[in-house]
């Protein structure tokens, strides 16, 4: 049986597609996307995902009171379809405590930063505005608080004095989609063991 995966988003979706890659030309073996998940119908990354026929599922959020019920709906489906890893790809949205707790150290997130540093929204933007000498990205396990569980992955980059936001995010973005598919690699080969905080990497 492949692992079954799924990608929640909300934009763009690279990071969807550089683990999609990585599954395609099979240097992560055993594993499928079976379910892309928005908050966003005219996310580029939807649009991709149904272009290449993966199943999506686009969640009104108007439609729900609160975010609990909202994300009920979407467990109900990761289950019905077996999903054994959720990836977070630019999603967008805080998730419940029953979400984490339905997938526990089962939801990966990348974030722009070299966390517990910069967490939240433009987090190159904030690492440039504090002056910091390096930044980078973070591949983590979810838990109930933002951008903040065990950490799986990070790749640090060095900010170069003439940096803007957007030149920063590009190389950013290129270590993104290196360590997410890394992660998603040792996931499906089971080799991610958390222990508290710490996350050890079987057989290096
Ligand atoms: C990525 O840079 C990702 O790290 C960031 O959103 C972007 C999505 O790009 N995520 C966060 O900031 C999460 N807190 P993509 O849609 O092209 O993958």
């Amino acid at each position: 049986m492949k692992i079954q995966i799924a990608v929640l988003l909300s934009g763009r979706g690279s990071n969807f597609k550089a683990i999609l890659n990585a599954i395609q030309t099979k240097y992560i073996m055993n594993a499928e996307i079976s379910l892309v998940v928005s908050n966003n119908i005219d996310a580029p990354g939807l649009v991709y995902a149904d272009v290449k026929n993966i199943e999506t599922l686009y969640m009104d959020k108007s439609l729900y009171n609160d975010r609990e019920s909202f994300d009920r709906v979407i467990i109900e489906r990761l289950q019905k379809k077996r999903i054994d890893l959720v990836c977070l790809a630019g999603y967008m949205m805080l998730i419940s405590p029953c979400f984490v707790n339905a997938f526990k150290n089962r939801i990966m997130n990348i974030h722009p930063s070299l966390l517990p540093s910069f967490p939240g929204l433009n987090a190159q933007k904030q690492a440039l505005e504090c002056g910091v000498k390096v930044a980078g990205c973070t591949v983590h396990f979810v838990d109930d608080h933002m951008d903040h569980g065990p950490i799986i992955a990070q790749s640090v980059v060095i900010i170069e004095d003439n940096d803007t936001e957007d030149s920063l995010s590009k190389r950013i973005l290129e270590e993104e989609h290196r360590i997410y598919p890394e992660a998603v690699k040792l996931f499906v080969e089971k080799r991610l063991l958390v222990e508290g905080r710490k996350v050890k990497i079987l057989g290096r």
